[in-house]
């Protein structure tokens, strides 16, 4: 039985989780700054970091008291040390190690997006080979595992992340950041009646791009507003969501095609968009030898937990750091796993 602490802090949540085994959540506490950064309309790295340091030993204090451990239950410490914002990763990373300078204990690095990804894991077995999904507001990428802990990004975004384009869009019809849920709940009302282009459909490759899109909303709007027409933001939001959704449905349905795989997991704060999932499962039900491992709403955005989840990877193939580690805001797949 292995039991890892577990710290994230790579963006605007700061969190402390228990894990065991990988699989199992004994806490998960995730403290949130949306409310700061909604006056900014987004998130405002500055504002990030003095949160982050407010919070962070209070949600420790937290974790440990919800799972019921004392530091002496534990074997590993794991932390985000990228991708991410240098100033919010710092905070996680210097609690992170001074922990485990104090306690004895080795440090895991963790890739927050194997995090996000490792997230399956509370809800299922990960048989390999397995394709992710990672869809948030950071990234979009398609991830190819032949392995556990062994990570080949097929496609990712050219520009814009998905949730970063749900975000901004949302800001042009003055809706709360981050806007994701709130497109996604209006887009229920709507009907898709304006043709968004969907980019890149016909290239071979598994790609994505959004800031044409993003693009085309901002002309759509302006265009509506020089002829004072009213604009339905519930097709508008109905619209945008399905062109995200058809790139993001359409590329990884060629990658499941070229790529055969046991597991499919869909992954990231975007996972929780109720088309997406939607479209998904149908678009697997032609793959029947693929389990469908969509992460659940609790563990799709940002969370200690899923970084417990990587980090029991990382702890099982030995791959530990030092006290000299630093944060890898760039940090990318290539790079992981130290080999
Ligand atoms: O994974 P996450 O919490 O943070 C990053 O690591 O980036 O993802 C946050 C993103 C935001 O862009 C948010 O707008 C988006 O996930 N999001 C959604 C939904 N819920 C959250 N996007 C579309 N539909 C949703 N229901």
């Amino acid at each position: 039985m292995t039991t890892i602490l577990a710290f994230e802090s790579s963006a605007d949540e700061t969190s402390v989780a228990v894990v065991r085994d990988g699989r199992t959540v004994l806490s998960n506490s995730v403290a949130t700054q949306i409310k700061s950064h909604q006056r900014f309309g987004g998130m405002v790295p500055e504002v990030a970091s003095r949160h982050h340091v407010e919070w962070v030993t209070r949600v420790l204090d937290d974790a440990l008291t919800t799972a019921g451990v004392t530091p002496a239950d534990i074997d590993a410490v794991a932390v985000t040390y990228g991708p991410g914002l240098v100033g919010s990763l710092l905070v996680g990373l210097m609690a992170g190690k001074t922990f485990a300078l104090a306690h004895d204990l080795p440090i895991v690095p963790v890739n927050h997006r194997a995090g996000h990804i490792a997230a399956a894991q509370f809800v299922g077995e990960i048989t390999y080979p397995a394709l992710a999904l990672v869809v948030s507001g950071g990234s979009t990428e398609l991830v190819y595992m032949a392995a556990e802990n062994d990570f080949k990004v097929l496609g990712e975004t050219r520009d814009d992340a998905a949730g970063e384009s749900f975000d901004k869009v949302g800001r042009l019809l003055n809706l709360p950041y981050p806007a994701g849920k709130t497109i996604d709940e209006l887009a229920h009302q709507g009907q898709p009646t304006i043709p968004f282009p969907t980019a890149m459909a016909r290239e071979e490759n598994y790609d994505f791009s959004f800031s044409g899109l993003k693009s085309a909303v901002i002309n759509y709007v302006h265009n509506a507003e020089q002829r004072d027409e009213v604009i339905e933001k519930a097709d508008l939001a109905a619209s945008f969501q399905t062109a995200v959704v058809n790139a993001l449905v359409g590329r990884t349905q060629r990658a499941l095609t070229d790529f055969p795989v046991k597991t499919f997991i869909l992954a990231g704060g975007v996972a929780a968009n109720s088309q997406l999932r939607a479209d998904l499962a149908e678009v697997l039900a032609a793959f029947p030898a693929t389990t469908y491992l969509p992460v659940p709403l609790q563990y799709a955005g940002d969370n200690a937990a899923m970084v417990g989840a990587a980090g029991f990877w990382q702890y099982r193939a030995g791959v530990f750091a030092g006290l000299d580690l630093n944060t890898a805001p760039a940090l990318d797949f290539d790079l992981y796993a130290f080999d």
